[in-house]
């Protein structure tokens, strides 16, 4: 699958590749990027090898096996592809699409994806490949911008940055589509995935200015557990069952 707006995806990161991680190496992004990460951590084995897909500049890979962990990161921008072999020398990394991943079946004991979902165009084709890869018994984990209160505004905003060439890494048109909790739960069930759990992550985000997203973070974990509605990303979890 090589449509118009895939290309557009890879020609703009290929693009920001040398700046994006100027994006999470201030306070503020390594505070959002580092909360989803830990979240998603947490809910994937830590033996065995994971696939990132949508790898960017591998920064879940690197921490993944800072961890302890072996992970190998897939991404379709060769130009990210090249960032993340520079910062994690060792892990493996490879040019691709999550809607055709070119490894084998039953390869991966794991396999996650950090903000990537909501540019996928068929969402259905990534966890059919990525339950493919995966192991029986592997887990994934997926976090996106979830559709919420707080991100409908979201695609409107990028359309006019666009138009007045805004200059933001992630701040363009590209037809994105944010989930909401039923959608998730319907696609992984769908693609055969079991024990499927949805936790609702981050209320402070990286695009709030400094004061407002420190005082967001204070009152992240009681708006995370009491009023989801107002979390700005979904993270799914599931598994794919023993045969
Ligand atoms: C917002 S960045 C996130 C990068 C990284 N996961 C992170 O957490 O920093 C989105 C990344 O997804 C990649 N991407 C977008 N669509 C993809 C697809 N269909 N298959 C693989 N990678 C994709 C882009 O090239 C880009 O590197």
């Amino acid at each position: 699958m090589n449509t118009f707006k895939q290309r557009k995806i890879r020609e703009h990161y290929d693009t920001i590749a040398d700046v994006y991680d100027h994006h999470y190496d201030k306070p503020r992004g390594r505070c959002y990027h580092s909360h989803i990460s830990t979240y998603i951590m947490s809910v994937l084995p830590n033996e065995g090898v994971l696939l990132d897909i949508g790898c960017g500049t591998g920064l879940f890979v690197e921490r993944y096996h800072k961890n302890g962990g072996n992970a190998v990161g897939l991404d379709i921008s060769t130009k990210m592809i090249e960032v993340a072999r520079t910062r994690c020398k060792s892990c493996d990394f490879t040019i691709g699409t999550g809607e055709k991943i070119p490894f084998g079946s039953n390869s991966f004991d794991g396999v996650s994806s950090l903000l990537v979902f909501s540019y996928v165009k068929s969402p259905e084709a990534m966890l059919s490949e990525a339950y493919r890869v995966l192991k029986p018994g592997g887990s994934i984990a997926i976090c996106t911008l979830g559709k919420k209160l707080l991100t409908k505004g979201i695609p409107a905003l990028y359309q006019i940055s666009e138009r007045i060439n805004v200059n933001h890494v992630v701040m363009k048109d590209f037809g994105e589509h944010y989930y909401n909790k039923k959608e998730m739960e319907g696609l992984f069930t769908n693609a055969g995935f079991s024990d499927t759990v949805i936790k609702w992550c981050s209320f402070a985000h990286i695009d709030m200015i400094d004061p407002l997203f420190f005082l967001a973070k204070k009152i992240e974990p009681f708006v995370e557990e009491r009023i989801p509605q107002l979390a700005y990303n979904i993270c799914v979890s599931g598994k794919k069952p023993h045969r």
